[in-house]
């Protein structure tokens, strides 16, 4: 087996020597907050919660500083759909750093640029569509929110609790994961925010539409994950997308759909919304986007990015590095790989066997497995669990985050093209850990 599709090898304790001194000189350099953060979860579990150091990966495998070899059932927060450093990205990137790294963005763009432009309207749900590029997802948002605002004229925003769409200003303010992120930030966030709750079960639709706001007369926007991850891959039930399609139309609002998790392939569609029977205002994108560099996008049809207007002079939303060639080299061969590799059928098909072999295990104290194509989420049964879960997997070699509000849910989103030995050996792991007592 070679780096990408191997089985962890993982000596304790974890990290060890090298991965702690990193870690002692991460402590002594970064802001604090990460630190008081493991800190915090040390005393909630009682397990020791330094990082592993990453210092390579390939495909699904990630090695630390110790030489420890993992499988990463994250894709490093959704980002290595295609899988860790795939070769074809890797070369496209130096073919492009042996030409071009930096152009003048907005004001005298790279050719690579302007490709990777042409190929994501092609992509898009619209007949004709614009597309603005940025480097993060919370970019892709910003961008969103203000084209919201340019073709509607109103600046109040609808979004869900349990939404996470990033923590810079505009998407914190529409991030309703956790009050904790917005507190003390309040008085600098836009107060104009109306949180609606998000519907579990079918059962619960009803209730949810009722959350809306009464008075939509402010309202500019409505923004939705197609599948809420951080939140725990809290899927709609059917039918509620189309409803809040639906009053925005009625109620002239743009319907922003954030598939910065959820699109280009994870969830076995393009776009997890389109999928789900509607065709969104504006889409956000990011992660996998760039196979592994910092590329997101928002793109809506040509009708509302035009309602921006024609430049006059100077870009009213631009950035520096907006747009860079090596991030737009990578993104095109990205898209290149989801197409070539079939990775959106494959998505949908291996999510689909996974998540049905995993409720065929019956495993201790997993009371549901949710899943859209490769985003899962187990769901267990205690607050905090998911922490002492991980840390547990971590120790046997797998990667898999913390999700849910309470902590309590598994979030498992692997490259697409992770090894059935890979997935085969995470399910024994858990078993084990989950079998303790
Ligand atoms: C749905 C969604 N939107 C937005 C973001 C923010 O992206 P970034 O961290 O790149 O700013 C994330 C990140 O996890 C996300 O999952």
């Amino acid at each position: 087996m070679t780096l990408g599709d191997a089985l962890p090898a993982v000596r304790s304790p974890i990290p060890a020597a090298a991965g702690q001194a990193w870690v002692e000189r991460l402590a002594a350099s970064e802001c604090p907050a990460l630190t008081t953060r493991r800190k915090r979860r040390e005393e909630q579990t009682g397990a020791s919660h330094d990082p592993i150091v990453w210092v390579e990966a390939q495909g699904a495998n990630v090695v630390d500083a110790d030489g420890n070899r993992y499988v990463d059932l994250t894709s490093g927060f959704g980002v290595a759909l295609v899988g860790h450093r795939h070769p074809k990205v890797v070369e496209a990137v130096k073919r492009q750093a042996d030409r071009l790294l930096h152009a003048l963005g907005d004001l005298h763009p790279s050719d690579v640029k302007i490709e990777l432009l042409e190929r994501l309207c092609e992509l898009a749900p619209w007949p004709q569509a614009r597309a603005m590029l940025s480097l993060s997802g919370a970019d892709a948002v910003t961008a969103a929110l203000k084209t919201a605002v340019m073709a509607t004229g109103k600046t109040g925003v609808i979004a869900f609790e349990g939404s996470y769409h990033g923590l810079t200003y505009g998407p914190l303010a529409v991030s309703g994961f956790a009050e904790r992120f917005r507190k003390p930030f309040e008085a600098q966030l836009q107060p104009d925010v109306h949180f609606a709750m998000w519907p579990e079960r079918e059962a619960d639709v009803e209730a949810a539409l009722r959350t809306l706001p009464a008075d939509w007369s402010r309202m500019g926007a409505l923004i939705v994950e197609p599948v809420q991850g951080r939140a725990g891959v809290r899927l709609p039930p059917p039918g509620f997308l189309e409803a809040l399609k639906r009053l925005c139309e009625e109620n002239d609002a743009l319907l922003i759909a954030d598939e910065i998790f959820t699109g280009l392939g994870r969830c076995g569609a393009w776009w997890r919304s389109v999928d789900e029977g509607i065709t969104p205002d504006v889409i956000c994108l990011g992660k996998a986007l760039g196979g592994g560099l910092p590329v997101s996008a928002c793109i809506a049809s040509e009708e509302v990015m035009g309602a921006w207007g024609a430049s006059d002079r100077e870009a009213i939303h631009t950035g520096t590095f907006y747009g860079d060639p090596l991030g737009s080299a990578a993104a095109l061969t990205t898209i290149d790989l989801i197409e070539g590799e079939h990775l959106i059928e494959r998505a949908a098909d291996r999510g689909n066997a996974w998540a049905t072999a995993l409720r065929a295990e019956g495993l201790p104290g997993v009371l549901e497995v949710r899943h859209a194509g490769m985003m899962l989420g187990l769901q267990l049964g205690a607050p905090m669990q998911a922490l002492t879960v991980t840390h547990a997997l971590l120790e046997r070699g797998y990667l898999v985050l913390p999700a849910g509000m309470r902590a309590d849910v598994l979030q498992l989103a692997p490259p697409v093209t992770v090894s059935e030995a890979q997935l085969e050996g995470f399910t024994a792991s858990l078993r084990d850990v989950l079998g303790q007592p």
